[in-house]
């Protein structure tokens, strides 16, 4: 069984596609990290993550730098963003993400074009929404807990940046499967966005 996760920024998806992952006992795949990844990488060798060829070059990383806390950063989120709007990126990213959820008993992974393109015979498909208000306000608390100095304003208007980017781009853009079933987690809290999610997939799947 494949459960494919999608939706924006802060959402909520990465903490329900992880409940998911416990609750049917299926291995987890984080997709975003994969782009921070990249995005961390070209950071690193001083290149330019609006450049083809230099994002490119970037998915050539260590699979040590995935542990790297720094890949969680605001930071990264921008430069992941801005690599995977590139297709031989999303290309070079595509079979690792196909592996992996190619493996017996099935897997959940979560990102942006799971259900679209990595996995469009996925059994499950969510698309995780929230306002942008609701979702600029739990990353400000998150990052105020980690001590990060920034604004409401400023993370707001960075989501509103990210998302734009994430939708309009060419080549897979963020956009809910035509099969997905959307919940919106704005007025839920993550106890109540999980039992949804769990609902959701039950229902579409019959396990339990
Ligand atoms: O989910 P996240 O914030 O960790 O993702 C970071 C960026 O990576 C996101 O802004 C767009 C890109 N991404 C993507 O294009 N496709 C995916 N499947 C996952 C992430």
């Amino acid at each position: 069984m494949i459960i494919a996760v999608d939706g924006p920024t802060a959402s909520g998806k990465g903490t329900i596609a992880k409940a998911l992952a416990a609750h049917f006992g299926l291995p987890h795949l984080d997709t975003g990290l994969l782009y921070r990844a990249v995005g961390r990488q070209v950071f690193l060798d001083g290149g330019d993550p609006d450049n083809g060829g230099d994002a490119l070059a970037g998915c050539a990383f260590p699979d040590t730098l995935l542990n790297d806390p720094q890949l969680r950063d605001e930071e990264t989120g921008g430069l992941a963003s801005r690599v995977s709007v590139h297709p031989p990126v999303r290309q070079a990213l595509f079979d690792r993400q196909r592996k992996f959820a190619e493996q017996a008993g099935g897997a959940v992974l979560d990102g942006r074009d799971i259900g679209t393109v990595i996995a469009p015979e996925a059994e499950a498909k969510l698309f995780v929404t929230a306002s942008v208000e609701a979702r600029a306000q739990r990353r400000f608390l998150e990052m105020r807990e980690r001590g990060a100095g920034v604004t409401l304003l400023e993370i707001q208007d960075d989501l509103r940046r990210r998302d734009e980017r994430d939708r309009s781009r060419a080549v897979a853009p963020l956009v809910p499967a035509e099969d997905a079933m959307v919940i919106d987690t704005s007025a839920l809290d993550r106890d109540e966005a999980i039992s949804a999610a769990i609902e959701a997939v039950k229902q579409a799947t019959g396990a339990n």
